[in-house]
């Protein structure tokens, strides 16, 4: 579904990706781990279309997809979500939701009349859908907050459920668990879960927790400075001295 062939970028100077290749095939979640500064964020950017690479190819379906902007990407199926969440602050939580549906009807008075009874069946459609999202995410309670009163971590996992009522094919997750408060951990994975399970979504996620790599994770790349060191089962990195160095060097557990 998704192939990254040789990606370099540099940023004045200094590489932030070497050559790095990748492939996720669909229906699969991978994992894309490394320690801070080795690129990670960078090759979303590039993948989602954020930033132009200096060299190399991405293909998502068979497309070449370089050089496209985010919305040629996201309208082809592949979204992503950022580092540090962000969706519409003056929003609330479900109106956050409502916006990602895919299905909205354009409000465009004289059709929208005349199209009214579909009209209304695509609203509580979505609606429906979006109470149901929230609830999976433990959100029900503040479906009617604004997101700028929520915690950081709720809106994490606003940025998921905007992910479930988007349905894209693919999604590129960073981080969705970091700074996420640990007793919701769980509530991200099951939500992944659901995405893939569910939704059919196929997922690559950077993620730093190695409990939950290895709890949804079937197939993992490892980046350092740049380069990708490693891949294989969560298992098998874990247990790779390239890995454990690369993380060991920077004062740093995995599983940290
Ligand atoms: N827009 C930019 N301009 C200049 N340098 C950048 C830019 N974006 C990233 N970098 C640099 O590129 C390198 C890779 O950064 P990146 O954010 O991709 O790392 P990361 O693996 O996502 O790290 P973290 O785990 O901290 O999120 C870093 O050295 C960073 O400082
Ligand atoms: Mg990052």
């Amino acid at each position: 579904m998704l192939q990254v062939d040789a990606v370099s970028k540099s940023f004045a100077g200094l590489r932030a990706l070497e050559s790095v290749s990748l492939r996720v095939a669909q229906g699969q979640v991978v994992g894309l781990i490394g320690p801070n500064g080795s690129g990670k964020s960078t090759l979303f950017d590039i993948i989602s279309g954020f930033q132009r690479a200096d060299a190399g190819t991405v293909t998502f379906r068979g497309l070449s997809i370089q050089g496209r902007s985010p919305n040629a990407i996201a309208t082809l199926g592949l979204i992503r979500t950022f580092q540090l969440s962000e969706g519409g602050q003056r929003m609330t939580a479900i109106e956050n939701l409502l916006a990602s549906a895919r299905n909205q009807i354009e409000a465009n008075l004289p059709a929208a009349v005349l199209r009214l009874p579909r009209l209304l069946a695509v609203e509580r459609e979505n609606l429906s859908r979006a109470k149901e999202a929230l609830a999976l995410l433990g959100l029900s309670q503040v479906a009617n907050e604004y997101l700028a009163n929520l915690s950081g971590g709720q809106r994490k996992l606003v940025d998921l459920g905007r992910i479930l009522m988007a349905k894209p094919q693919m999604c590129l997750l960073d981080e969705p668990t970091a700074g996420v408060n640990p007793s919701l951990i769980n509530v991200i994975v099951e939500a992944l879960k659901v995405m893939r399970r569910d939704e059919g979504i196929t997922l690559l996620i950077v993620e730093h927790n190695m409990q939950v790599v290895g709890d949804i994770c079937e197939h993992v790349y490892v980046l350092d400075a740049g380069v990708v060191i490693s891949e294989g089962t969560p298992e098998t990195i874990q247990a790779d001295e390239r890995v454990l160095s690369s993380y060991l060097g920077r004062g740093r557990a995995v599983n940290e």
